[in-house]
């Protein structure tokens, strides 16, 4: 069976039903200052929902080592056992301070690929640029100054520099990336958290975002490259490792060449399905919204191999 016919339609539907799960658990502590909370609620809600879907799944991105994590570790089983083999990579809430804090643009995401395609990139951080679809390969270079990046990317698109929008994660450690954007007039839209829809914006004409620069998660990274195999874009990413520790963890998994960048198709190379469902509204998907007698969301669901994007918009009544 081909690569494509094996991450079928039917899962690009049923895996919804998994990150809609974890989004309305998270949602219930929306506004409650309390992350972990959050995060907890999010995890079990996704864990309990993997159990069934009709697949071996293994978890390659996850809440972290089996020793830290009790639940969808990496390494960690899910699914019936039976179907497809695929890796999974996963963020049952992308947006933990967001959430706690009520604040846009919350979200529970999850990337299913061919399995042994997804790079199983640890928790540290990754260095990233992105852009949406349409440029040509090496329209940026991760290494270049912000400010060429912009430059470059402003002639491809056949406009001025001051007419590009870069969305930069609001950090102390942004501040040189920000200085260097902004000296060529290009706007900076700084987001607190959330880089996954920073990124997976620079593909959508609507959110205003050209490209996205600077350092968060690599598991985000490598979330969000899966989302821009389906829908056009680039990005590029290396991993930052801070301390020897970190270095270790990175042998252990068998990545080689600690200093390599990433391409998209480097970090999911085969056939993939990206879903992500709003907990709180933000630039990708309306949040849960609570009526009297139900709770709707909003999930995307895209496929590498069509390259089709769908929004699925559900009503979950209470009483269930
Ligand atoms: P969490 O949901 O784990 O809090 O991640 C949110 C996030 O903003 C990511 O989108 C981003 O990649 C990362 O944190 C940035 O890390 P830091 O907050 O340490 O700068």
């Amino acid at each position: 069976m081909s690569d494509a016919a094996l991450l079928n339609r039917t899962l690009a539907i049923e895996v919804a039903r998994v990150t809609e799960a974890a989004a309305l658990a998270a949602y219930k502590l929306a506004g409650r200052g309390d992350e972990k909370a959050a995060d907890q609620a999010a995890v079990d809600a996704m864990r309990k929902a993997f159990d069934k879907l009709e697949i071996d799944g293994m978890v390659v991105i996850g809440e972290g080592e089996r020793d830290e994590a009790p639940m969808l570790f990496i390494g960690e089983k899910v699914g019936t056992g039976r179907g497809p083999k695929v890796d999974i990579a996963l963020d049952p809430l992308e947006g933990t301070t967001l959430t706690a804090k009520s604040m846009p643009g919350a979200m529970a995401v999850v990337a299913l690929a061919v399995g042994g395609t997804l790079l199983h990139a640890p928790d540290v951080y990754m260095d990233k640029i992105a852009v949406g679809g349409g440029y040509p390969i090496g329209v940026v270079d991760l290494d270049a100054e912000p400010g060429d990046n912009i430059a470059s990317l402003a002639k491809a698109k056949g406009v001025r520099p001051d007419q590009i929008t870069a969305c930069v994660l609001d950090r102390p450690r942004h501040e040189k990336i920000i200085a260097s954007i902004r000296k060529t007039g290009a706007a900076v839209r700084l987001i607190t958290d959330g880089d996954v829809a920073g990124v997976i914006d620079t593909a959508e004409a609507h959110t205003g975002v050209d490209i996205y620069i600077g350092q968060g998660g690599a598991p985000e990274g490598v979330l969000a490259a899966a989302a821009l195999r389906c829908i056009g874009g680039q990005i590029l990413g290396r991993l930052v490792f801070k301390t020897d520790d970190e270095r270790m963890r990175a042998e252990k998994i068998g990545l080689k060449d600690l200093n390599r960048i990433y391409r998209a198709d480097e970090m999911a190379s085969g056939d993939v399905i990206f879903a992500s469902t709003g907990v709180t509204t933000g630039s990708m998907l309306t949040g849960v919204v609570d009526t009297a007698h139900h709770l709707t969301t909003e999930t995307i669901v895209m496929r590498s191999a069509t390259g089709t994007v769908r929004w699925i918009k559900t009503r979950h009544p209470k009483h269930l």
